[in-house]
């Protein structure tokens, strides 16, 4: 029995199920890690791996980036942790605002799930309204707001709500298909709302793309009934572009939310948006926002590092881009001349492959791809040394850190896991 079979087997009867978040569970049980480094990931059997799960996108740059993990090590020669302000607080508030068109304030939290909760309060304070609305298959965090017909590790698991959810909160979250701003404007006419959230581009239910328009009209709808919209861009936020899907698309919401990639692979999230909005925030206001760990020195000497990194030098989306681009040229090769009826979207430095002859345009098409098949699939890319979301309701992920070796050898691989799920 190998280490992390043997680990497993511990880890199962101290830490329920084994894993600490769900997503990391597949049959028949997880590699553990060890260690990584660039494009690579090791487990403790000593193989490696190319990752492009990148942590769920959060290292835009790749593992262990010398320049963040430098000012990460100089600042924790000097504390951890204070909780009494700090200049670099106001640093990272600065850069972000320089960054992100809606940002005239920001909040920093530790987690996506804390930013859109916070975000979803706020807008609730300040519309003096209840009810939100978000889509189908978009996942906004693990609480009890945002936790129905999520995607991610909800919508693997196949539970449309979690259990020990209140019926009074879900009453109050109304959810429409995605790119049907038709639904969105008659459920926004009949009802009072306090919110919109959505994922500008879903990467929570594989990676599914607005339609032409679609993001526009939510705009101006929302902006029509005087509802706040909140951009979650956990996901999209510095990894679309610097500005994130705001930015690509050019559409300012009221609020936005960013995470993951802001502090390539520290603990740090962010609510950014209007100062008329944000100012309800406590101490002025009256929405009740606090952490022991927010703004801690570590991750924010992180995200500062992170940002001020891809201010320097924009060539970074350009390339990360281009190697997304070959690799799903490849795919698509691949499985053209296999025969085989599959979906790959893509967009920046993200994709993912649907087993389905279908377009993936919602929820509905999104579940219409083959998980078997996504799980053979999988199997298959981990023996050839490449490490993709075990789930097919996540997104693969390119970092800066993927070479060109990593392509070749990554677009080999896919080819052969390719043959292997047609036979
Ligand atoms: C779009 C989006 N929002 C929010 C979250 C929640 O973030 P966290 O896991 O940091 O709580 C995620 C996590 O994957 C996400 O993808």
């Amino acid at each position: 029995m190998g280490k992390s079979e043997k680990l497993f087997r511990k880890a199962q009867n101290l830490i329920p199920g084994g894993v600490n978040s769900p997503v990391r569970f597949y049959e028949p049980y997880p590699f553990f890690a060890v260690r990584a480094d660039g494009s690579k990931i090791f487990d403790s059997d000593g193989y490696s791996y190319i990752d492009y799960c990148m942590g769920y996108g959060a290292l835009l740059l790749g593992h262990n980036y010398s320049s963040i993990i430098n000012s990460v090590k100089s600042q924790l020669n000097k504390g951890s942790l204070f909780c009494v302000p700090t200049e670099k607080e106001v640093e990272v508030a600065e850069l972000i605002t320089k960054c992100v068109p809606c940002a005239e304030m920001v909040r920093l939290v530790n987690t996506g799930s804390e930013a859109t909760m916070h975000a979803i309060r706020l807008a609730r304070a300040f519309t003096k309204r209840q009810k939100i609305i978000k889509f189908e298959g978009c996942y906004h965090g693990a609480h009890d707001y945002v936790l129905v017909k999520a995607g991610s590790g909800v919508a693997h698991q196949g539970i449309p709500l979690s259990e020990g959810m209140l019926d009074s909160i879900v009453e109050n979250t109304l959810v429409i298909p995605y790119n049907d701003s038709t639904l969105l404007e008659r459920t926004i006419e009949s009802n009072s709302i306090a919110a919109v959230i959505i994922e500008p581009v879903i990467a929570n239910m594989g990676l599914v793309l607005p339609e032409k328009h679609f993001l526009y009209n939510v705009r101006k709808i929302t902006q029509q009934h005087d509802t706040p919209l909140i951009f979650d861009e956990v996901v999209t936020g510095f990894r679309l572009a610097l500005g994130g899907a705001q930015e690509y698309y050019d559409i300012k919401p009221d609020l936005a939310t960013f995470g993951k990639a802001i502090s390539n692979g520290f603990p740090l999230a962010a609510i950014a948006g209007k100062e008329e909005i944000m100012q309800h925030l406590t101490p002025v206001g009256r929405v009740y926002q606090a952490s022991t760990f927010a703004g801690n020195p570590i991750s924010v000497s992180a995200a500062i590092a992170t940002i001020k990194t891809l201010m320097k030098n924009r060539m970074i989306y350009t390339k990360i881009d281009n190697t997304c681009g070959k690799i799903v040229k490849g795919i698509r090769d691949s499985s053209s001349s296999l025969g085989l009826e599959i979906n790959v979207n893509s967009l920046g430095s993200m994709f993912q492959i649907f087993f389905s002859s279908n377009l993936v345009r919602d929820y509905t098409s999104a579940k219409k791809s083959d998980v078997k098949l996504y799980k053979k699939f999988f199997d298959q890319l981990l023996k050839e040394g490449i490490f993709v979301p075990p789930s097919q309701y996540e997104t693969c992920f390119i970092s800066y850190s993927h070479s060109k070796i990593d392509i070749m050898n990554t677009v080999e691989s896919f080819d052969n896991a390719l043959q292997k799920v047609r036979s």
